[in-house]
């Protein structure tokens, strides 16, 4: 697999607005494919692009999610406006959630999406600023095998 040039995307999330949950990581998906990206990271960038675009939308007010693919990663950037995270420490924890009710009703708020991100990227940065919004980094190496 070779590519060309550094190709990107770049979507507008809303908070809120679950019709159109999963367009910005299914773009991304279907990117990866065409462009002949191993299935293991064509696996673990959608989940990870998926959850981190379903936190912008549970718990944010409005962000974006930009991707670039070149020969060597994925990288995938979220920023948001919304409340921040208090304790990124707490939140990475497994079955931490503030999400409200009517989310869980929904299926969402098992508190698993960020420790799901951590897991299947080579690489998680998050920054946030309480009552102003939150910026995560994640990376996938596409060639993790040395050829010399
Ligand atoms: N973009 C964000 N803005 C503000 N808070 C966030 C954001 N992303 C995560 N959080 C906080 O971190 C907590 C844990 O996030 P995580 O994705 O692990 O779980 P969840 O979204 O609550 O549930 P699940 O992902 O399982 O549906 C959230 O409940 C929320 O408090
Ligand atoms: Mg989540």
């Amino acid at each position: 697999m070779h590519i060309a040039d550094c190709i990107e995307g770049c979507f507008q999330l809303m908070g809120g607005d679950f019709t159109n949950a999963g367009r910005a990581s299914g773009d991304l998906k279907s990117m990866l494919a065409k462009l002949g990206v191993s299935q293991d990271v064509i696996r673990r960038a959608s989940i990870a692009a998926f959850e981190a675009e379903m936190n912008v939308i549970i718990h944010a007010v409005a962000g974006t999610m930009h991707y670039t693919v070149n020969n060597e990663e994925v990288k995938i950037i979220l920023t948001d406006m919304g409340p921040g995270i208090e304790s990124i420490e707490r939140a990475m924890q497994e079955g931490y959630s503030t999400a409200p009710d009517w989310v869980r009703e929904m299926g969402w708020g098992a508190g698993m999406g960020l420790p799901n991100i951590k897991r299947n990227s080579d690489n998680l940065k998050i920054d946030s600023v309480v009552g102003e919004g939150t910026t995560l980094e994640i990376i996938l190496y596409i060639r993790k095998e040395k050829t010399c």
